[in-house]
């Protein structure tokens, strides 16, 4: 097989997802804080061989694919139909020669030992597809068996199957209006020769509730905690109300700050990129930059889950500390918790808001200013932590 092949993989995502139910269509669901496509997406693009990946939708679930792509490179969403072969074939129509690796989106992890043996494998053959044997007894039969049937020659055929596009859009040609399940079956009934190569357990279709549960154990697997902490001062400026942890309190004198000044979400955004080694709040909104000029520190919390859960990670908890003499924290701690769980779509028990004075100690006791110290903890993926 030359080298100069185009390689591009195209993966079907216009389905429904019947059998394993809920509010979003499979694909588009969060899978450990990353919806299913774009880890379908990531593990195929991410392979050196790969040269494009173009995603194939159905209509009318273009504001779902958006979302759950992010800024995911896949070129312009491909429109499928309603069998999952009209997609493939619609998604073929877009396509030019070279090779192309038809995937599921519903298989979110591939390891890219699998992409090096179907690309080896083609050289010889029609096409190559992931294939695993078959573990249990095979039986035909309904109410009663009717029949054992000798497993031995048996194989459950997985994608991503590699092809080149041409034969794959003959063979679908050949089939007519036929709408078979993979492309390895109108490959195989179009006469074409297609090799198989060991699959992996990886690969194995979301289909039902039972293998949504399988792929969050093997994902949660992967991923480590990390703690982060974050602390921050503000100096009392003028006069009041103040900000903190999202809410407007009322005292006799405000807080000084480039910002809003909210001492509780600064801190809070700091043990949040922390935890991911993402840097602190100051590299990702410079105080230089009058664009945050007065601006509400929400935006500067929000930004934390956003790139954590871009990377896979899950926000189990964060805690604050706020110290000050005055104001009072206690009757406003009810909703600066339920404000900074909203801002991170957290439940309001994974947030903690307390307070303490330091007994007119230092400059909090002085009453100069208010300090806020916090800790997050998170759980994120070593390998995707490493590419950080
Ligand atoms: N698919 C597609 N177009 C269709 C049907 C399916 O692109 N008209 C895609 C699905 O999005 C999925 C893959 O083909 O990535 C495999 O299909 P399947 O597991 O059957 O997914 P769904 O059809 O969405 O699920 P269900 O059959 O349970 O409704
Ligand atoms: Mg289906």
């Amino acid at each position: 097989m030359p080298a100069t092949h185009n390689v591009t993989a195209l993966i079907v995502a216009a389905g429904s997802g019947s059998r394993l139910g809920g509010e979003l269509p499979k694909q588009f669901r969060l899978l450990g804080g990353t919806a299913v496509l774009a880890h379908a997406v990531d593990a195929l693009a991410s392979h050196p061989r790969i040269d494009a990946v173009r995603v194939v939708i159905g209509s009318g679930q273009e504001a779902m694919a958006r979302a759950a792509l992010g800024l995911r490179d896949v070129g312009d969403v491909i429109i499928g139909g309603a069998e999952r072969a009209d997609s493939v074939r619609a998604g073929l129509a877009a396509l030019g020669d070279g090779i192309v690796l038809v995937h599921d989106a519903a298989r979110p992890f591939c390891p890219h030992a699998v992409i090096d043996r179907l690309l080896g494998a083609l050289g010889d053959h029609d096409g190559a597809v992931p294939v695993v044997s078959v573990a249990d007894t095979i039986a035909k039969g309904a109410r009663t068996l009717e029949a054992m049937v000798d497993r031995s020659h048996l194989f459950r055929v997985q994608t991503p199957q590699a092809f080149h596009v041409e034969d794959l859009v003959y063979a679908y040609d050949e089939a007519g209006k036929r709408a078979p399940t993979d492309e390895s079956t109108v490959m195989v009934e179009a006469g074409l020769k297609v090799a198989t190569v060991e699959g992996d357990a990886m690969l194995d279709k979301l289909t039902t509730a039972a293998d949504w549960e399988r792929a969050e154990a093997l994902l949660s697997a992967r991923l480590v905690s990390r703690t982060g902490i974050g602390f921050d001062v503000h100096a009392f400026a003028g006069d009041g109300p103040l900000m903190m942890g999202g809410v407007e309190i009322a005292h006799d004198r405000g807080l000084a700050g480039h910002s809003d000044a909210d001492v509780v979400l600064h801190a809070i955004t700091d043990a949040l990129l922390g935890a991911a080694g993402l840097g602190d709040i100051g590299e990702h909104f410079p105080p230089s930059d009058p664009h945050w000029q007065g601006a509400d520190s929400a935006i500067f919390l929000a930004h934390a889950p956003s790139l954590i859960r871009a990377a896979g990670g899950i926000i189990d908890f964060v805690d604050c500390t706020v110290v000050a003499e005055a104001p009072k924290v206690s009757p406003h701690r009810a909703a600066m918790r339920s404000k900074v769980a909203q801002i991170l779509a957290l439940a309001e028990g994974q947030v903690s808001i307390k307070a303490t004075t330091t007994e007119g100690l230092g400059f909090a006791g002085r009453r100069e200013g208010i300090a806020a110290q916090a800790v997050a903890t998170i759980r994120i993926a070593i390998d995707r932590m490493e590419t950080n």
